[in-house]
């Protein structure tokens, strides 16, 4: 789907009314739309939270302690004493209570103040306690819903069948990446930045086949073919029928299902992928300027038994270095905004401009009375004088 577009960045016209400044209609910056918290959203690596542990956890510059009880469950306070603001996450494991490291007040599980060990008789009534998060483990990850704790219980947490599957082995990424979350889903759907790997995978030629919009979501599928230069044994690797040595033009796609991403590539007649990849961007500071890439990479073991195994570290070789160019590029996209104090950005590919609307439109104003984009002139730039059609775009036309 492709609508016209009718702002410098490419919003589409007949988006929400939170994706706009009430006051003039303006269209708000991209960069400046907070991620929607009413998700499930990963903020530590299961392995991480250790059992009677602290871990300092944050979602969007709210700093979170999480902390794994006696009886292996986690649980996700505000980190921050109701006494005296200190950390919980440097407080002490009891049983499943967490005790802060200070004045000794202790916590349950739900927030609630459990003790106060030197409280006199009589004395005021304290404090409740903390906010809880609603917390859930799953794929090695532990995810919190930081919205309205009445929306978790019916909000789902991803489907990702592949993890469970005996057939997939699953390599995790935690890392941070020094951009707002939305340069993260744009360089992942525009497959037209194969330029920047050449060096580690030679001449890729993606074509476009088609793509689909709706207001949660873009797919896009791309054909690659390798047009020339070094091949990638790591790249070769993913896909485990090329381990076997016979390969077939690789169908990709992707898709930005808000707030999440996933990358998968189904041989015909397949019922799940040779691989996939699934993505979140976890914001860490309030600015959002700064994000926390939870990744799981899911990858089908070829029929060679241990063949995975051999193949593993080159695999991760592999996208550890596409990963290292990506974040370049994002890296340097997010100093040139704020550089420039708002999106001067020229997009030309219509699927881009969608799913622009569609984190738009998704997310949540970043915080009351933030600036919005200032006016074109400050850009020196104007609208391109055309949009793109699609049909440039697909099957290279
Ligand atoms: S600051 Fe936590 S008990 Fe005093
Ligand atoms: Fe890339």
């Amino acid at each position: 789907m492709f609508e016209a577009i009718s702002a410098k960045d490419g919003t589409i016209a007949g988006g929400p009314d939170h994706s706009r400044d009430h006051h003039s209609g303006a269209v708000t910056d991209l960069r400046r739309i907070g991620i929607n918290p009413n998700f499930w959203y990963p903020v530590a690596v299961s392995t991480s939270v250790r059992k009677e542990k602290t871990f300092a956890a944050t979602f969007a510059g709210e700093r979170i302690a999480l902390y794994r009880g006696n009886s292996g469950t986690v649980y996700a306070l505000e980190d921050r004493c109701a006494h005296r603001q200190v950390p919980l996450s440097m407080g002490v494991v009891e049983g499943d209570t967490l005790r802060c490291c200070y004045h000794a007040w202790a916590y349950r599980g739900n927030g609630r103040i459990s003790q106060i060990p030197y409280l006199p008789r009589g004395a005021a009534r304290p404090p409740r306690g903390v906010r809880a998060y609603p917390v859930r483990e799953a794929y090695g990850l532990v995810f919190v819903f930081p919205g309205d704790p009445q929306q978790a219980v019916t909000t789902a947490l991803p489907e990702l069948p592949e993890f469970d599957s005996a057939k997939h082995k699953t390599m995790t990424f935690s890392r941070t990446v020094r951009c707002h979350y939305s340069f993260m889903h744009e360089n992942l759907l525009d497959m037209n930045h194969q330029f920047l790997h050449r060096g580690v995978v030679g001449r890729i030629q993606p074509k476009l086949l088609g793509y689909d919009t709706d207001p949660q979501s873009v797919e896009a599928r791309y054909l690659f073919t390798h047009a020339g230069g070094k091949k990638n044994r790591g790249a070769g690797l993913l896909a485990a029928k090329n381990i076997g040595g016979t390969t077939s033009p690789d169908v990709i796609t992707i898709r930005t299902v808000y707030p999440y991403q996933t990358l998968q590539l189904v041989p015909e007649n397949a019922e799940l992928p040779a691989f996939s990849l699934w993505v979140a961007y976890v914001p860490e500071d309030a600015e959002q300027q700064t994000n926390h890439v939870y990744g799981l990479l899911m990858i089908e073991k070829p029929p060679v038994p241990g063949a995975i195994h051999l193949a593993w570290p080159l695999i991760r070789r592999f996208t550890e270095r596409v990963f290292a160019e990506d974040r370049m590029a994002v890296e340097a996209e997010q100093r040139a905004w704020n550089e420039q104090g708002e999106d001067c950005n020229h997009e030309v590919f219509p699927l881009i401009l969608d799913v622009r609307h569609v984190l738009r439109t998704n997310g949540v104003p970043l915080r009351a009375g933030s600036a919005l984009c200032g006016a074109a002139a400050f850009c020196g730039s104007s609208p391109p004088a055309s949009t793109p059609r699609l049909a440039e775009f697909v099957n290279g036309g």
